[in-house]
């Protein structure tokens, strides 16, 4: 098990840049996911650490050894690593065994040793029973797994995943992502997970990577993510947080006191006086009697839907800004409601 850090990692297609200054530091033994929406460049980066792109600029170090940069550059089966992607494809003529094996020949390892490699991958994600059967006898979850026992057989240092979910269904997916935590703890291989959905990154990994346009918004733990987002990219990416324009009026001590129209309020958050975003979620407010004093927010229901045991309300607060509250009855459309908010996060609002 290795970390990896990128230094300045540029890569552009045509001019435009998929990857634009990505600096970031993993530690060994890491369950990384590279989060962010469709196009902003996470199978670029992959596919840059694999060796399988050339950078522009920057370099990238896995261990302490330095595998591209200016002058330098390492072929990608001198790296180390395992890839799995998005569409694995398998040897269709071939046992399930067969496919494992398949790149443990040429390396120098004696039968036996393939032989054992092979049985152990297989028996890590749980398909020890399932050697001599073919892919199309598999379901796509198991087809998955295998993409994974392949690539695990090689004992990398460094494992890559490109969506190695999607396409599955729920229930496959949240069994192999189970599985995905179990063999992280027991390879004790450093994972690198690349995922659009912050939900399974939220769930899987010990730390995030939210890329934005090439560009890296934030590198944290989930919690801190979730709980202290550092920009507007972030905050609405993360838990579906709504932002909400507030003036800071003054740092204070446990957050800073801000104005949302004729509320004042004291929130976590960490910005200048001056204009401001309250990032809020449906956890952090709560619906409050219609008269009641200070602090709440004024806003009316616009549609109500059961969801999850309770309504959920979309409600429109300030200047028609949507949000969503849990309540335990439903409420027709148009009804004024106040909300409290309970918990957010103010970050600075930029020009
Ligand atoms: N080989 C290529 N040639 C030209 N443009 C490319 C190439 N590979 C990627 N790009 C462009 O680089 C940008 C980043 O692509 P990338 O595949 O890394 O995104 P992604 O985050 O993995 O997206 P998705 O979630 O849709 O897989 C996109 O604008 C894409 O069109
Ligand atoms: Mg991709």
């Amino acid at each position: 098990m290795v970390g990896f850090r990128l230094d300045g990692l540029t890569k552009s297609f045509g001019g435009a840049r998929a990857v634009d200054g990505l600096s970031l530091e993993v530690a060994d033994g890491a369950f990384l996911a590279l989060l962010g929406p469709s196009g902003c460049g996470k199978t670029t980066v992959l596919r840059l650490l694999a060796g399988l792109e050339r950078p522009d600029g920057g370099t990238i170090t896995i261990g302490d050894r330095v595998v591209a940069g200016p002058g330098t550059f390492v072929e990608p089966e001198d790296r180390g690593l395992g890839m799995v992607f998005q569409s694995y494809a398998l040897w269709p003529h071939m046992s399930v065994a067969g496919n494992v094996s398949f790149a443990l020949h040429g390396k120098g390892l004696s039968a036996a040793e393939i032989a054992t490699r092979t049985g152990e991958a297989l028996a890590l994600v749980g398909l020890g029973d399932r050697a001599a059967a073919r892919p199309h006898q598999l379901s796509g979850g198991q087809r998955q797994r295998v993409a994974l026992a392949r690539s695990l057989a090689l004992r990398p240092k460094l494992l890559l995943l490109d969506e190695p979910l999607a396409n599955l269904d729920p229930a496959l997916r949240t069994g192999l992502a189970a599985e995905f935590r179990r063999l992280h703890a027991e390879t004790r291989t450093t994972f690198v997970f690349v995922t659009h959905d912050q939900a399974e990154a939220l769930a899987l990994a010990t730390t995030i990577a939210v890329l934005d346009g090439g560009r890296l918004q934030q590198c944290a733990a989930p919690e801190e993510l979730w709980r202290r987002p550092a920009s507007p990219a972030v905050a609405r990416f993360i838990g579906d947080g709504r932002l909400l324009p507030v003036d800071v009026i003054r740092r204070a001590s446990g957050g800073v006191e801000v104005a949302l129209g004729a509320a004042r309020l004291l929130m976590p958050g960490d910005a200048p006086a001056g204009p401001g975003w309250l990032c809020v979620r449906r956890q952090g407010l709560v619906l409050t009697d219609a008269g009641s004093p200070d602090g709440a927010l004024a806003g009316s229901v616009r549609a109500s839907r059961f969801e999850g045991g309770a309504y959920l309300h979309d409600v429109a607060v300030g200047d028609d800004i949507p949000v969503e509250v849990h309540g335990p009855v439903s409420l027709p459309p148009g009804a004024p409601v106040r909300l409290h908010v309970t918990d957010g996060w103010v970050i600075p609002r930029g020009p």
